[in-house]
């Protein structure tokens, strides 16, 4: 059992856990994962490892809630405990030791990020990292970022930093030059118009991909991704890979099949939700709107 120490809300619907895993804080590396099952009958699901405290035994897991099984999860409070965590999964980040590198992360993905930033600054590499959401609550870890190098935080609203999506501030740092190298990770459609812009201007890039998981080792081919035309699997070849060389449209293609199901189980929790927590009829609570289940918003898990 790993217990729950932290729950920190980051944004609307982003979680930060800290959890005991002591093995796992001790020997996890940028860009690896876990996989965690919250207890009998719960879904298997893979999230970075967002950042580690080998000395305290710990790790800091990032979730947004977006289906049944992520909502369960952000629900977890001091006290609670996760069943089973697998990992470190996943092939560590490689990494420059010199020079420049742009850390860019959409949304939740900047929790992909954070590992990344402070390796990259420990080692000595300049760091600047651009971090985008929808609106000024949406913008996350901005703080612990700070301390790697300089942050351009972004918002699509306007409503903090400078307006418009990351890609807009990677434009203009990558004409600024002296760019060596670009690590991405947020939304597909993100991860794509980074590598378009990096590609022109012949500059490094890896992405972090987030398909659907099942075991995490390889077995499955849930996680099948093409990688400059070859299938890979994200789990054990991955999640990391050349950004020039993904396939993006089917990376995209093969999320949008899942969807419907998620957004079933969604509504299927809310309902039970809803069944346990409704008001008898009759009662002083009864239409009172905060009476009402929360709706689970839509998003992703890693
Ligand atoms: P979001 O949709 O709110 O977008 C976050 C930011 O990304 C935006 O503020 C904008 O700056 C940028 N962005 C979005 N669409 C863009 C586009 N078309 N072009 C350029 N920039 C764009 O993000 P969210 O709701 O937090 O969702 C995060 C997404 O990241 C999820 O889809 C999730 O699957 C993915 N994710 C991926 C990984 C991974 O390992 N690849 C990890 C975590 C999250
Ligand atoms: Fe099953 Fe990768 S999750 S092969």
């Amino acid at each position: 059992m790993h217990p729950i120490l932290r729950n920190e809300r980051l944004s609307p619907n982003v979680t930060r856990l800290v959890l005991e895993a002591p093995r796992i804080a001790e020997i996890r590396q940028p860009g690896q994962f876990v996989i965690v099952h919250l207890g009998r009958g719960a879904e298997r699901i893979p999230l970075t490892i967002a950042d580690a405290d080998a000395s305290a035994g710990t790790i800091s897991l990032v979730i947004q809630a977006i289906g049944k099984s992520t909502a369960d999860l952000v629900e977890l409070q001091p006290g609670d405990a996760i069943a089973d965590v697998a990992g470190p999964l996943g092939r560590p980040t490689q990494l420059p030791d010199h020079g420049h590198a742009v850390c860019v992360g959409g949304g939740v993905g900047t929790a992909v990020i954070l590992p990344i930033a402070q390796e990259l600054e420990r080692r000595g590499v300049r760091v600047t990292s651009i971090i985008g959401g929808r609106s000024r609550e949406w913008v996350i870890l901005e703080p612990e970022l700070a301390a790697c190098g300089m942050v351009v935080a972004c918002t699509d609203d306007g409503s903090y930093g400078r307006p418009g999506f990351v890609t807009e501030a990677l434009a203009d740092v990558l004409t600024a030059g002296s760019v060596d190298e670009v690590f991405a990770v947020g939304p597909v459609p993100m991860m794509r118009a980074v590598a378009d812009l990096t590609r022109q201007a012949g500059v490094k890039t890896t992405v972090s991909l987030n398909p659907v998981m099942v075991d995490g080792t390889g077995m499955c081919g849930g996680c099948r991704v093409t990688v400059d035309g070859e299938t890979r699997y994200a789990c054990v070849d991955g999640p990391e890979f050349d950004g020039h060389a993904v396939d993006f449209k089917e990376l995209s293609d093969r999320l949008s099949t899942y969807r419907p199901f998620e957004q079933a189980a969604a509504e299927r929790r809310v309902c039970e939700i809803g069944l346990r927590t409704r008001p008898k009829l009759g009662s002083e609570e009864a239409g009172v709107p905060g009476a009402e289940p929360e709706a689970v918003v839509q998003g992703a898990t890693r």
